[in-house]
């Protein structure tokens, strides 16, 4: 008979080595080196608990999938529903019973006139679908995105990625694709100006750095799309579904896409789903005909037990009120994270919205630490938050995450369902971590020096990161 737990048992001990083998062995290489090689037996709620009883509290919710918290017994139980009721899946040739369902309840979620919607597997093939429709919708080439963003990893969502770091060795890339400074209008309007181009993608807020427009940009990017005729497309993947205190992080500024792409917390951390919303115009055009019906598809695309967590997803954000408490638990977070930046001079800001929290360290005036500081950043530009990172997940069991190359920002995007203790305790965690980093020299700066060390030694390069660096930056 199968058994999975005799399974996960058998090969307990092997998990590393079989990952670093079979599945990234530069990822397993550099888990080991920082520290981050633990072994997570289970995970619920904004917690993971490893083989040695310890519980951490999760501030990277698997890269903002797990908004409901991990295991969410709602989520769990409708996918286990799904399979029980031996539901026609994927029958492609037919109307699955779920996906109306799931679509009609995203659209009432979103700004007016989105209205149709398109189930993707995963946030990159949203994007992908989004830079087809608008070149279908406009019959134009040219897609204008900014500098840092972020929408993924695939051909064309890659062409559209601001951060040099990943582009590296893929080229050529879909073209033309033209990239404008965020939160710059000025820029923007010099492309859309030129009357070729079919789309514009951004984020509401880049996760990349956690990067925040000024008031303005949203609402005038949407009026510098229709003066233009280009697609106003938002990329909510990460942003979605809570995470910055609104459901969409788009309606901060009221503004209102032509389409939006979402995904991850869809999924309730249990299957790959996303899914593209759009105006029905630019639906009618990209599916124009009876012949032309499947014309853009995905084989799993609607897949029942998708679909059972999306449905179960959105229950979950309604009844337990996580929205609410994303903006509660993330002023809190704030509020007492701020009162850190006038202790310690190294903490330079606190910014965010919700719980997509950014902390930003900078150069420090006194002289011994500024000694420490351009040590460490002349070794390597990306390894003074993992400095940080390392005893924050180690000594303090807090799991958290750089936000992009060479930018000294630590990012914090638990699971929506954060209470007030959990709250103090990640404050309590980073008051003590960037507390040590204060004394020069200290454990901090010498675990910076160490991971420089070790990095030389093996020549370890990461994907993602400079050559030689340990310093695994945020891949979302
Ligand atoms: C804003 C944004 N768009 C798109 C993506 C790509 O999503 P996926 O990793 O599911 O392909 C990500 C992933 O981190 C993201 O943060």
């Amino acid at each position: 008979m199968f058994d999975l737990q005799a399974l996960i048992d058998q090969n307990q001990s092997q998990e590393l080595a079989l990952f670093g083998r079979h599945v990234n062995p530069a990822l397993a290489k550099v888990l080991k080196i920082i520290g981050y090689d633990i072994r997570y037996t289970h995970g619920r709620g904004a917690y993971l608990f490893d083989d040695q009883g310890n519980r951490y509290v999760d501030c990277l919710g698997g890269y903002a999938v797990h908004n409901c918290g991990r295991n969410h017994p709602t989520i769990r139980s409708a996918i286990q529903q799904a399979m029980d009721l031996d539901l026609p899946n994927l029958i492609k040739m037919g109307t699955p019973r779920l996906a109306g369902v799931l679509a009609k309840q995203l659209i009432e979620s979103v700004p007016e006139d989105l209205d149709t919607v398109f189930f993707t597997n995963s946030g990159a093939e949203g994007v992908e679908t989004a830079v087809k429709y608008a070149r279908a919708a406009t019959g134009r080439s040219r897609i204008v995105h900014c500098e840092k963003a972020f929408h993924g990893l695939t051909m064309g969502a890659l062409s559209v990625n601001g951060c040099p770091e990943f582009r590296e060795g893929f080229g050529p890339l879909l073209e033309p694709c033209t990239e404008v400074p965020f939160n710059d209008l000025t820029a923007l309007e010099r492309e859309l100006i030129r009357g070729d181009v079919a789309g514009f993608i951004v984020e509401p807020i880049q996760g990349k750095g956690v990067n925040i427009p000024a008031d303005d940009y949203l609402p005038g990017v949407e009026a510098l799309c229709r003066e233009h005729g280009v697609i106003f497309i938002v990329d909510e993947v990460q942003t979605g579904f809570g995470r910055t205190g609104k459901m969409f992080a788009c309606e901060h500024w009221g503004v209102a896409p032509d389409v939006m792409v979402i995904a991850k917390a869809l999924s309730g951390g249990y299957v790959p789903v996303g899914a593209v919303l759009s105006k029905r115009w630019i639906h009618e055009k990209v599916f124009n005909g009876l012949d032309r019906c499947v014309v853009h598809s995905t084989t799993f695309g609607q897949n029942d037990l998708a679909m059972a967590a999306g449905l179960a997803t959105l229950y979950v954000l309604k009844e337990e009120r996580l929205v609410g408490n994303a903006a509660a638990m993330g002023n809190l977070l704030m509020t007492k994270l701020g009162e850190l930046c006038d202790r310690y001079e190294l903490l330079h800001e606190v910014r965010g919205k919700g719980l997509m929290v950014a902390l930003e360290f900078g150069s420090p005036k006194s002289l011994k630490l500024k000694m420490g500081w351009s040590l460490l950043h002349k070794l390597d530009q990306s390894l003074f938050c993992q400095a940080i990172l390392i005893p924050l997940l180690t000594e303090h069991h807090v799991l958290a995450q750089v936000a992009g190359h060479h930018i000294d920002v630590i990012k914090l995007i638990p699971p929506l369902v954060l209470t007030i203790q959990d709250v103090d305790e990640i404050v309590a965690a980073l008051d003590a971590v960037i507390g040590a980093c204060h004394r020069f020299p200290g454990p901090v700066w010498e675990v910076g020096k160490r991971l420089s060390q070790q990095a030389i030694k093996r020549a370890v390069k990461p994907q993602g990161a400079q050559s030689g660096t340990v310093a695994v930056t945020e891949r979302s």
